[in-house]
């Protein structure tokens, strides 16, 4: 299989590190569908074929599993939590937490979502006169609103009191995360290097907030009637019903905060970068919100409202939050016509697929329409993952953003500032704008 040579690597090395998307585009196009990375043991391959891709994710999932650098990196913050545990654990968690996110409960913490969206927007709106319009980082905004509506839809919790410490915690975390996930040379992990030391932090605070929260619901469910099954049906109140230790249940908690906050903020973000920078995309987006007619739930992105995810589905195409995912094979397996060996690392990058000449029209360009065609270019589409690991907050994200979307659009428009250039795409635990995303926010009335 054809790749870079160590001599390639190790002369790229501080950009690759900095800059893993250019360096996996640029490998992509020099070498093709299946690039092999010069390592030791077994291959280590990055997979584009959106064929393989499937057959990694999907046909062949129970071969291919999440035991990489990657998860590994991941579970030191979430222990064995759904993202990064591994059969059996998993999937009696999935079964246990499936519950949280189906329809009904989502219809049900609609409410939840709006008024944290309204909140954090209320905040930047009190704070500042909008008539002339002024700068805002709607990244820093879809951070505050993103964490906010994991804690009042899972946990029922306000998470505000704790706010800063978890939002600092945890990207202060998954920041470590990608630095474990990208070195070189494992460190021992009592080592006391500066990652490790800074990990322990994180970690116990990351620990202390999961505990008010795990005991608060405990004292509430005896109070309310002493009976220790029932703590209530959103997420948490389902993990305690289960009868897991409080240990799994931290471990799922922080799971969904790492999984469910960073990922819908970036995706946001460039949601609205992207409807700044296409106004009459986002003229026409504001019109089907306004037609709506009663308040957008979380179930709204299904069918009431296709061009608002259309222009969802589109951002998460071309800025996809989980720009990169891995696999380990268990056993002999067939990828590109090539045998594979046990133990073959598999790379997938969505960014990479999403931007296949071969499948989409125009790649680099934001086309809604383009998901208003039926079954335009699915195939090689997964924004959420593919298979039995797909993502289990896919409709609650695609519902928060339809609901978030609506709260910030309905009264204001965002443009982007003069002398505008795009920030580059950082690719930590999901993909950040570099150094935030500044943008006018201006009253629609005033305009
Ligand atoms: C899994 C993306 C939002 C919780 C995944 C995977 C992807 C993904 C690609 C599969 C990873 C793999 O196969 O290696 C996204 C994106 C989101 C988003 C792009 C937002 C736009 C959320 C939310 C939650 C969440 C809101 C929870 C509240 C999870 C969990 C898993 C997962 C627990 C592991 C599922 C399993 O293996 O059973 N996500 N996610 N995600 N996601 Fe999401």
């Amino acid at each position: 299989v054809p790749g870079p040579t160590s001599l390639d690597m190790a002369r790229g090395f501080r950009s690759i590190r900095a800059d893993p998307l250019t360096f996996l585009t640029s490998v992509s196009e020099r070498f093709g569908d299946l690039v092999a990375f010069p390592v030791p043991g077994p291959p280590a391959l990055l997979v584009n074929d959106p064929d393989d891709v499937r057959h990694v994710l999907q046909v062949s999932a129970r071969n291919w599993r999440k035991q990489t650098v990657q998860y590994a990196a991941l579970a030191r913050v979430t222990g064995p939590g759904l993202l990064a545990s591994a059969e059996p654990t998993w999937i009696e968690h999935r079964r246990i937490a499936s519950p949280a996110f189906h329809h009904e409960r989502l219809i049900a913490v609609s409410d939840q979502v709006r008024a944290a969206a309204a909140e954090a927007v209320e905040g930047v709106v009190t704070r500042r006169d909008l008539s002339e319009g002024t700068l805002v980082d709607v990244a820093a905004l879809t951070h505050t609103i993103g964490l906010d509506a994991v804690g009042r839809a899972l946990f029922s919790a306000d998470l505000s009191g704790q706010a800063h410490q978890l939002l600092t915690a945890t990207s202060d975390a998954a920041e470590l995360v990608v630095r474990l996930g990208r070195s070189v040379l494992p460190t021992a992990r009592w080592a006391p290097t500066r990652t490790n030391l800074r990990l322990a932090r994180a970690r116990r605070q990351l620990d202390a907030g999961s505990a008010t929260i795990i005991a608060q619901r405990r004292a509430r469910g005896s109070r309310t009637g002493g009976v220790a099954t029932q703590h209530g049906d959103d997420l948490l109140g389902l993990l305690l019903d289960s009868g897991l230790s409080d240990q799994a249940v931290r471990d799922e908690l922080i799971t969904m905060v790492v999984a469910g906050h960073e990922t819908v903020a970036a995706a946001l973000a460039w949601t609205l970068m992207l409807l700044a920078e296409h106004p009459q995309a986002q003229d026409r987006l504001r019109a089907e919100l306004a037609g709506h007619g009663r308040p957008v739930t979380l179930l709204d992105h299904r069918d009431s409202l296709p061009w608002t995810r259309a222009v969802i589905d589109e951002a998460l195409r071309l800025y996809p939050p989980a720009w990169a995912l891995s696999r380990r094979s268990q056993e002999d397996d067939v990828l590109g016509g090539r045998r594979v060996p046990p133990g073959t690392l598999a790379i997938i990058s969505p960014w990479l697929v999403h931007r296949r000449e071969d499948t989409w029209t125009e790649p680099p360009a934001f086309r809604p329409e383009r998901f208003l065609e039926q079954g335009a270019g699915r195939t090689a589409y997964l924004p959420f993952g593919q298979g039995p690991r797909l993502c289990i907050g896919r409709d609650f994200a695609l519902g928060e953003m339809v609901v978030v979307l609506a709260e910030l659009l309905r009264e204001h428009r965002v443009d982007v500032p003069d002398g505008w250039s795009r920030p580059a795409a950082r690719a930590k635990v999901a993909l950040h704008p570099d150094g935030g995303m500044p943008l006018v926010l201006t009253r629609t009335e005033h305009r």
